[in-house]
């Protein structure tokens, strides 16, 4: 299940690994011999309600961790009032443990990511683009900044209009520098955090297509699913829709391809461009040339930790937007999983995580602030072997009880938590039984 033609990745010769600085970043000269701005090109010929109405009909899927549909959260942008300006706000926090892919794309091809900007721009005529990516991509920041001064330079962004005056629209682009927390990539709280705030998410509604950033509409959409744009209105809906798959379930299909970041136990961690419902293990075969040392999978982070694990017999699970409801986890996520080999201890998997997600806990509310550090504890004394079983059940209670799912937190951080706990301690409870047995015998039936 090799892809016939990359899309994302079309401008990166072959996937790289070792120091960034030393590879090549695709020059907005370079961009522009190979097609690029193009897209824009087309969507200013159009109306830009048609543009929203072909990437709503492309059906592309928000490619930062929830899935929702692009095309009709633009559709959802209050309309114009001509009270002040209205923003788009890229989200490239990327701090989901395990999570590599919207750098990739920074990192070789930031004119594509500007170009699916500008488009976005244009279609829901939006006024300013805040490029909000994550503290400690330093390398990236810079990129980034340089590719936004030659956008600036081409006449892309600026006060002439889009496209050195094509539209009278014009857009302004600024980088705006995440001072580095996992919360402020949820997007209400990367709100927050533009504003010059502490990342603390808000109660929604009012969600940002009605009242975001400077309390104006706004538009938050990750990286990759603004660079899928361009490509899009290039082809046409019907090439897009004939990669990636249908739902099994009769409902929302998974079209087009996916920046896929694969890393722990397998021989050659990276970040690949799959179709999307490529099934687990040929990503891990093909992709990344199998196990390291020729081990056994015993399961995986799904999509990054949020969205909890696959067991063992999860292997040949296909990566698209139906996984949650297949496979038991909250949903594809990133889509970079993280492999775990036989020989992992799933107890100490299950106690890492649960010290990321207290310590990136906002504190706001009580069930996730509390919780988290009692999952926390609870955990650490499993694994030292401190444990009863009733610390076991107390674990999958605290868990299930916290999170938006639950109506009990302002955010989804407190879903991921919830997730990742259910689900290891489910799929691998036995060997989570086996540390907490031994205080279970009573001092007298120990054999002496
Ligand atoms: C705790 C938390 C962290 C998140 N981090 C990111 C992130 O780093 N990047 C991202 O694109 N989306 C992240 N999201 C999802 C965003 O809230 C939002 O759904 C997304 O940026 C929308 O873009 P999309 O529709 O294009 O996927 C996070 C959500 C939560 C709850
Ligand atoms: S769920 Fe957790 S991270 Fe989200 S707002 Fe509440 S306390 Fe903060």
């Amino acid at each position: 299940m090799k892809l016939s033609e990359p899309i994302l990745t079309k401008r990166i010769p072959s996937i790289p690994h070792g120091d960034p600085k030393n590879r090549h970043i695709v020059s907005y000269d370079e961009f522009v011999k190979t097609d690029g701005y193009k897209g824009l090109e087309k969507a200013l010929d159009m109306e830009s309600a048609q543009v929203v109405a072909i990437v709503k009909d492309a059906i592309l899927r928000g490619r930062g961790g929830a899935g929702f549909p692009a095309g009709l959260k633009w559709s959802f942008l209050a309309p114009e009032d001509g009270k002040g300006l209205r923003y788009l706000c890229i989200n490239c926090d990327e701090a989901e443990p395990g999570t590599f892919k919207d750098r990739l794309l920074v990192d070789f091809d930031p004119h594509l990511v500007l170009e699916g900007i500008a488009i976005a721009c244009w279609a829901c005529k939006l006024d300013v683009a805040y490029f909000f990516i994550r503290g400690e991509y330093h390398h990236q920041a810079r990129v980034m900044e340089r590719a936004i001064q030659e956008a600036y330079a081409a006449g892309i962004f600026g006060k002439q209009g889009l496209m050195r005056g094509k539209s009278k629209h014009p857009v302004e682009c600024y980088m705006h520098r995440s001072a580095g927390a996992y919360i402020c990539g949820e997007e209400t709280g990367l709100l927050e955090a533009i504003e010059g705030k502490r990342g603390w998410p808000r109660v929604k509604p009012p969600f940002p297509a009605v009242k975001g950033v400077f309390g104006r509409p706004t538009i938050v959409n990750n990286v990759e699913t603004l660079a899928a744009v361009p490509d899009i209105l290039l082809r046409g809906v019907a090439w897009w829709k004939s990669i990636g798959v249908e739902s099994s379930f009769g409902g929302m299909p998974s079209y087009g391809t996916k920046l896929m970041g694969v890393s722990g136990h397998v021989a050659r961690p990276g970040c690949f461009e799959a179709p999307l419902g490529i099934p687990l293990s040929t990503l891990v075969n093909e992709y990344c040339g199998g196990m390291r040392a020729g081990k056994k999978f015993k399961g995986a982070i799904a999509g990054g930790v949020s969205m909890g694990v696959l067991g063992t017999d999860q292997f040949d699970a296909a990566m698209d937007f139906d996984i949650g409801r297949r496979c038991d986890v909250l949903g594809l996520g990133t889509a970079c999983p993280t492999i775990f080999d036989e020989e992992t201890d799933m107890v100490a998997v299950a106690r890492n995580c649960a010290r990321f997600f207290m310590n990136e806990s906002c504190g706001q509310c009580t069930p996730c602030r509390e919780g988290s550090g009692w999952i926390y504890k609870l955990l650490t004394r499993i694994e030292r072997g401190d444990a009863t079983s009733a610390d076991l059940d107390l674990l999958l209670e605290l868990g299930g009880s916290m999170g938006l799912s639950e109506g009990t937190t302002i955010c989804g951080l407190a879903d991921g938590n919830n997730w990742l706990v259910r689900t290891i301690v489910n799929k691998f409870r036995s060997e989570f039984e086996r540390r907490v047995k031994p205080k279970f015998i009573p001092v007298h039936l120990v054999a002496r």
